[in-house]
């Protein structure tokens, strides 16, 4: 099957790519609850399958580590039944695999949030192991130079929420996923 092409059996689910500090887990549950989902977030079934923190995997089992039971939770969902808004580790789409995984999983959608936004958001939360180096501006600067590209060839809807408020941009995505589902599946669903 083709990644981008979904079949009526696939699980229907919407899924919040993007950078860190982009707004993920802000609009997920906004989201997830005007289109009558449920909201899951990787990073924190993660963090419950594996017993601990963020920083605690990456200092044990280094990145790949992180990126291995990333990749086993998105496996986990695959054989769920739908119906999620999925927020995503910012990270997630540096896994190539991943990248389909995402796409079988349902509608994707990159919150393209301006560096400075995210700069902004990030700088006040020490929690992010890639994020505690020298120059962690210049760290911001060139993962998301790095992974731009790798957020728009995963995306099915690109959205720059710009000023508006996490509701308005919540209400204006139900908008987009009902359309694109639409398009996929046929107006009888
Ligand atoms: C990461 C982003 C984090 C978390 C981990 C790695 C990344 O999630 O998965 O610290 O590589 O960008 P958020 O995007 O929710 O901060």
């Amino acid at each position: 099957m083709e990644a981008d092409r979904k079949q009526p059996d696939d699980p229907l689910n919407v899924v919040l790519i993007g950078f860190m500090g982009c707004g993920k887990s802000t609009l997920g549950p906004r989201l997830a609850e005007k289109l009558g989902f449920r909201f899951v977030d990787t990073d924190a079934l993660v963090v419950r399958r594996a017993g601990r923190a963020i920083p605690a995997i990456f200092a044990e089992e280094g990145e790949a580590g992180f990126r291995r039971r990333e990749t086993a939770v998105l496996d986990e969902l695959l054989v769920g039944k739908g119906r999620l808004v999925i927020a995503t580790g910012g990270g997630i789409v540096t896994v190539p695999d991943n990248v389909e995984k995402l796409k079988r999983l349902g509608c994707v959608i990159w919150l393209d949030t301006p560096e400075a936004v995210i700069w902004e958001r990030v700088s006040r939360n020490h929690e992010r192991p890639l994020l505690r180096t020298e120059n962690p501006r210049e760290t911001v600067r060139s993962l998301l130079e790095a992974r731009r590209p790798l957020y728009r060839a995963a995306a099915d809807i690109e959205s720059d929420s710009g000023d508006l408020t996490p509701d308005e941009a919540a209400y204006g995505l139900a908008e987009s996923v009902r359309l694109h589902f639409a398009g996929w599946r046929g107006p009888e669903n």
